[in-house]
């Protein structure tokens, strides 16, 4: 027998193991035994396909076991695996059987990738469609064609000159490269230009095509997944997000410090975020009637009217994304800092912004109004890129959340509360917003999903 072939084929007896659903036991009767049947392994490392058949060579059952299926080893020749509500026992004729078995499940363990910071934050069907999202060059044309992004990038790196000057420079989510080559256009002697998303083939053949295969190096793959054969003394990167955190690829830009030299630079280096009370009467009632469609009792003959509320929590729980003007702001906005030279990933996992806003006008809060500003700090000059609005709107625009039920207060009283950023795996942020008039305890708040946003402009 040639010993380097595994076999796949086991002698097996099984045994179901049913909870008797009124004493809440184990059921161990011989009428859930089979004897004498074949078990048979097959499909890739990770995700086995096992097929049992009987003595005629009958497929009795299929199924498979992956990295979450519930198993493990019982006794000495004996394996559990647990399907929904089944557990089934696995008895191998000998103990070789089921030393064989256990080798061939396992294979590739010892071998398998460690899972990235990336992979642990993200659920796969996120990443997935982000990625995919930014593979197409419509939406890096979205993004290069914002003037104010755009401009502002090249006016930070390049009136910023002295700091790219021979410098080897780290482009966190090149995209279609643009920044890679604003560093060039400074004087920059290396760029490593990482991209996850398959636009990565694009920006090479750009850099190609510019003659600067020799100066910018595109990485395909994730940042947190890449190596690099030196450490940089720039990282510039565009990681921003609706509400700056949307995405969660701030935390990727901060991953990507472990690459920068000691007192290398960071472009951009901060940003905050602003918040400010709002009074807006149009949208408010607007949002309120998109659910009046649910109000319906006869649909198509079909009385829709039992799903009204569920319809009016959902759409409340969308953050609403176009612009206003600055009059609806009722007091002075607070504003959170974020520090990408000093900031751990983990602080931004769960943010809490606490504020207190002195009202300058009268009449009722309908929510809050989020946007933000960054600035890349240069030895020469420190550039700011705003979304606020009063500056010219970007992609960005600005982003507002409602509260449940607005809240009345006097021109010298005072609105405090929090705003809770709690980070979740779909690449977003849950916004928890309490708030109370301190005057009157008129008291109100709401939860909103940044994922899913209500998207107002016209
Ligand atoms: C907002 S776009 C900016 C693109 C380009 N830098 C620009 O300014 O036009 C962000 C890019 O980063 C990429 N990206 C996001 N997370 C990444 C990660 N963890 N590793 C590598 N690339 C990533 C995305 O695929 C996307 O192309």
């Amino acid at each position: 027998m040639d010993t380097n072939i595994e076999p796949d084929c086991f002698s097996i007896n099984l045994l179901f193991l049913n909870e008797d659903q009124v004493k809440g036991e184990i059921n161990l009767s011989k009428q859930n035994q089979q004897c004498d049947l074949t078990l048979q392994l097959s499909g890739e490392v990770g995700e086995t396909e096992l097929t049992v058949k009987d003595g005629n060579g009958v497929c009795l059952f299929k199924f498979s076991i992956g990295r979450e299926t519930e198993c493990c080893r019982v006794g000495t020749q004996s394996f559990l695996i647990t399907l929904g509500y089944v557990s089934v026992l696995l008895h191998f004729k000998t103990r070789a059987e089921f030393q064989a078995f256990h080798k061939l499940l396992n294979r590739g363990n010892d071998t398998k990738k460690e899972t990235s910071v990336f992979d642990q934050r993200t659920d796969d069907s996120s990443a997935l469609q982000y990625f995919q999202f930014y593979g197409c060059l419509s939406q890096q044309q979205n993004m290069l064609q914002d003037y104010l992004r755009t401009a502002t990038y090249q006016k930070a790196i390049l009136v910023n000159e002295v700091d790219f000057k021979d410098k080897t420079v780290l482009d966190v989510g090149c995209g279609s490269g643009i920044l890679s080559f604003f560093a060039i256009q400074a004087g920059a002697k290396k760029v490593y230009a990482v991209e996850a998303s398959s636009v990565a083939k694009c920006a090479q053949i750009l850099v190609k095509s510019n003659n600067l295969s020799d100066k910018i190096t595109v990485l395909p793959g994730k940042i947190e997944e890449v190596s690099f054969p030196e450490d940089v003394d720039v990282i510039i990167s565009e990681p921003i997000g609706y509400m700056l955190i949307n995405e969660r690829m701030l935390e990727s830009y901060l991953h990507s410090r472990k690459w920068l030299k000691p007192n290398g630079k960071m472009f951009p280096t901060f940003s905050d975020i602003h918040l400010a009370p709002f009074t807006d009467e149009l949208l408010y009632m607007e949002h309120h009637a998109r659910s009046s469609f649910w109000h319906q009792t006869c649909f198509y003959g079909i009385n829709l009217s039992s799903l009204h509320s569920a319809a009016a929590e959902e759409f409340f729980k969308q953050p609403i994304v176009d612009t206003f003007d600055m009059q609806i702001l009722m007091a002075k906005s607070v504003k959170y800092n974020i520090n990408f030279l000093e900031a751990k990933e983990e602080d931004l996992h769960r943010m809490e912004i606490p504020f207190v806003f002195q009202l300058l006008q009268s009449g009722l809060i309908h929510g809050l109004a989020v946007w933000f500003d960054v600035a890349f700090v240069g030895s020469r000059v420190t550039v700011w890129l705003s979304t606020s609005p009063n500056e010219p709107l970007t992609h960005w625009y600005q982003v507002r959340c409602l509260l449940q039920t607005p809240l009345f207060a006097k021109a010298g009283q005072t609105l405090s509360g929090k705003v809770l950023l709690v980070a979740n795996k779909r690449q977003s942020y849950d916004i928890h917003i309490t708030a109370v008039v301190d005057q009157s305890g008129f008291q109100s708040g709401n939860t909103l999903d940044l994922k899913n946003p209500f998207f107002r402009y016209a």
